[in-house]
């Protein structure tokens, strides 16, 4: 299965952005913990060109922390500065004091160069961008202290385009540059953007199951035993776990994906009339279990 999504507002998105960048000092990029490279938007590389960036691993709490740790060491060798974070946490861990630290630490040399002007009194300007539903809104609001943005509930969905403060809602984080004064920062939020072709198809498999790909254009029960085959590599026994199949025994082909999809639908009592298993409403039910974290915390690829 071929998954390819680029909807007419995705353009203008990019264009907007590569306009903006050059009023912007840095970029935060947004990957999802659980498939940080299928979400990483290879056209951004072209479109920062060389402004710093700075990676949020977002989702953490639904990602393995093992693999996770991997990545953000993966990451900082290829010289970014990286944070995962669970974004539905933010407030209890501190997540602006620790995010401020660190655009202090990547701007700390325009921040030297500000003050020797006597112009620290201008924030430091930050693109936020990431494919859809990977938490940018969730996080500028947790930034911004308040709900500044509307939550889409589908991928895709376009937001208006607009600088949200983070420097009055928050007090600034002294760490290693706390002799620099900091004015704090502004966000520039983006709409998700994915690009027009996924090289690989299993990139684009990746996001469907993940849900940053609109779940429409695809047929769920073929998606659902792509993901079913995914827990196979990443976390084979999370499905057992969860549903304990009818009968993981003869019967079962724990190798098929399609008889471990009716398993679990039978585990469920997802039936038709006349006795048959509801396959399409098994794939929605594991589909949105795994995307609201219910099989566990669970990476699906690997540094
Ligand atoms: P976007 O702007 O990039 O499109 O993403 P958005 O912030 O709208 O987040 C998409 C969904 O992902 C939201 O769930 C949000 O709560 C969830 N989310 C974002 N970051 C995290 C995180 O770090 N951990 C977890 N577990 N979830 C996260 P939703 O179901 O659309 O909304 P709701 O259930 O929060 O109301």
């Amino acid at each position: 299965m071929t998954v390819q999504w680029y909807p007419g507002h995705m353009t203008k998105t990019r264009r907007m952005m590569e306009a903006h960048m050059k009023l912007v000092d840095l970029v935060i990029e947004l990957l999802d913990a659980r498939v940080p490279l299928s979400s990483k938007n290879p056209d951004l590389e072209t479109l920062t060109k060389n402004k710093p960036r700075l990676i949020i691993l977002t989702k953490a709490d639904m990602a393995d922390a093992k693999q996770t740790a991997r990545w953000e060491d993966h990451f900082r060798r290829s010289g970014f500065f990286t944070l995962a974070l669970d974004l539905k946490a933010g407030k209890q861990k501190n997540m602006t004091a620790r995010v401020t630290a660190l655009v202090q630490q990547i701007m700390a040399e325009k921040l030297e160069s500000k003050r020797k002007k006597g112009r620290l009194s201008a924030p430091i300007r930050a693109m936020v961008a990431g494919i859809p539903n990977v938490g940018k809104s969730t996080f500028i609001n947790l930034l911004a202290g308040k709900a500044v943005t509307a939550t889409a509930d589908k991928p895709g969905v376009t937001r208006g385009r607009q600088w949200i403060n983070v420097r009055t809602a928050h007090k600034q984080t002294p760490g290693k540059l706390g002799d620099i004064p900091f004015a704090g920062f502004d966000l520039m939020d983006t709409p998700g953007v994915l690009w027009p072709k996924f090289e690989d198809p299993d990139v684009g498999l990746r996001l469907a199951v993940t849900g940053a790909v609109s779940d429409l254009i695809l047929d769920r029960i073929t998606l659902a035993e792509h993901l079913i085959m995914m827990l196979g590599d990443a976390a084979p026994e999370a499905i057992n776990a969860r549903y304990r199949l009818p009968a993981a025994d003869e019967s079962v082909n724990t190798k098929n994906p399609r008889d471990i999809l009716t398993g679990v639908g039978e585990a469920r009592g997802f039936k038709m009339k006349g006795g048959a298993i509801d396959l399409e409403r098994t794939a929605i039910m594991l589909l949105d279990e795994f995307r609201g974290g219910k099989l566990g915390r669970i990476t699906l690829e690997l540094p």
